[in-house]
């Protein structure tokens, strides 16, 4: 799409970006490069048209839209059909009605905005304007129903590890480091992203399937991005902006989240489970090796989460010293002593 090719090559110029060149490198005219530019000015990037010169990006506002995370986006099929949405019901429902329209894998569903946001559980899940990520990412796997919780996972790896990429950008000097230990963001198994003990993000994975096949799966993510503060009833949110201390790019992470998913559900496909993931995992479970309460209903008890199997079970140490494998489908596991 030459919006979003005129829109990277801005973005990646220091300086003036002149229209001949343009032109040149995507094969079009002069005109269709100005309408291209007009329509970034409509959506809101402040871009200075020189004569002689050319073209240059004054700000880069921390907008989603196709156009932006097109632009970014490294993947093949992630992400690759991306619909953005100013205000939506929820993202989840909305790639749920496209996918019973026949839309493909990987198709992806974000909105600034949601009115009806939904958690784990029949929850709501607060969605107010500007600030939040709200993505559904809909895939159509060839695996039986019963792997498909895996998938939570896969993704919540997924954005654990690109939330710490980008908070790693942010940081004076750049992404030229790395972290030690995994990064400030952790997973509270099965799948929320915890920062600082804090819940920073929550996914929420759905089905359509028959016994033994699977129609469409479709899994949607909430993250906390810009946040400076959150309402008195969300006292265990935190936001990437808290441990950034400067405002973050939602559709950089965004396509930064669809790239690490790219790649790690080309692997879980592989072996229809987590086996090549589980290290990756359980390096960034906030949950290893403490005390975690098991909520099953009617058999509430506790033990030391010690890690996950190849099917994403938490393996949890009873007193007996017994291994408990738990899956997520049936209980939740909060910590002892808080949250995690
Ligand atoms: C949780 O309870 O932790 C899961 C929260 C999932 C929220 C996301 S926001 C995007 C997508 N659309 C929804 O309605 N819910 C998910």
């Amino acid at each position: 799409m030459l919006k979003e090719e005129i829109l990277k090559a801005l973005r990646e110029s220091e300086g003036y970006v002149s229209g001949q060149e343009l032109c040149e490198s995507f094969g079009v005219s002069r005109t269709a490069v100005w309408k291209a530019v007009t329509k970034l000015k409509e959506e809101g990037y402040e871009i200075d048209s020189v004569s002689n010169r050319g073209y240059r990006l004054k700000t880069l506002p921390d907008v989603v839209t196709e156009a932006e995370i097109g632009s970014r986006l490294k993947t093949a099929v992630m992400g690759r059909r991306c619909v953005c949405f100013d205000r939506i019901d929820s993202t989840n429902l909305q790639a749920k009605r496209l996918a019973e329209e026949g839309a493909p894998h990987g198709t992806l569903v974000c909105a600034g905005e949601q009115t009806a946001g939904r958690g784990r559980r029949g929850r709501d899940w607060s969605s107010p304007p500007g600030q939040a990520i709200y993505m559904s990412l809909l895939l159509r796997p060839r695996i039986r129903p019963e792997r498909a919780s895996m998938l939570t996972l896969v993704m919540g790896l997924a954005a654990a590890e690109a939330c710490n990429a980008l908070l790693l950008r942010a940081r004076p000097g750049g992404a030229s480091g790395s972290w030690e230990g995994g990064g400030p963001v952790g997973l509270k198994w099965p799948n929320d992203l915890v920062l600082d003990g804090r819940k920073t993000a929550g996914i929420l994975t759905e089905m359509s399937a028959e016994i033994d096949c699977i129609h469409y799966v479709v899994i949607g993510v909430g993250i906390n991005v810009n946040e400076k503060v959150f309402p008195e009833e969300l006292p265990q949110a935190a936001s990437l902006f808290q441990a950034a201390g400067k405002p973050l790019l939602r559709a950089e992470l965004i396509a930064l989240c669809m790239e690490y998913f790219e790649k790690y559900y080309e692997e879980f496909e592989r072996t229809e489970d987590l086996r090549g993931l589980k290290a990756a995992y359980e390096a960034l479970l906030v949950n290893r090796g403490r005390q975690v309460r098991v909520l099953e209903p009617g058999n509430e008890h506790t033990g030391t989460a010690l890690g996950i199997n190849d099917r994403g079970e938490l393996l949890v140490e009873l007193s007996g010293g017994r291994i408990e494998e738990v899956y997520a489908g049936e209980v939740s596991v909060r910590g002892v002593y808080g949250y995690v």
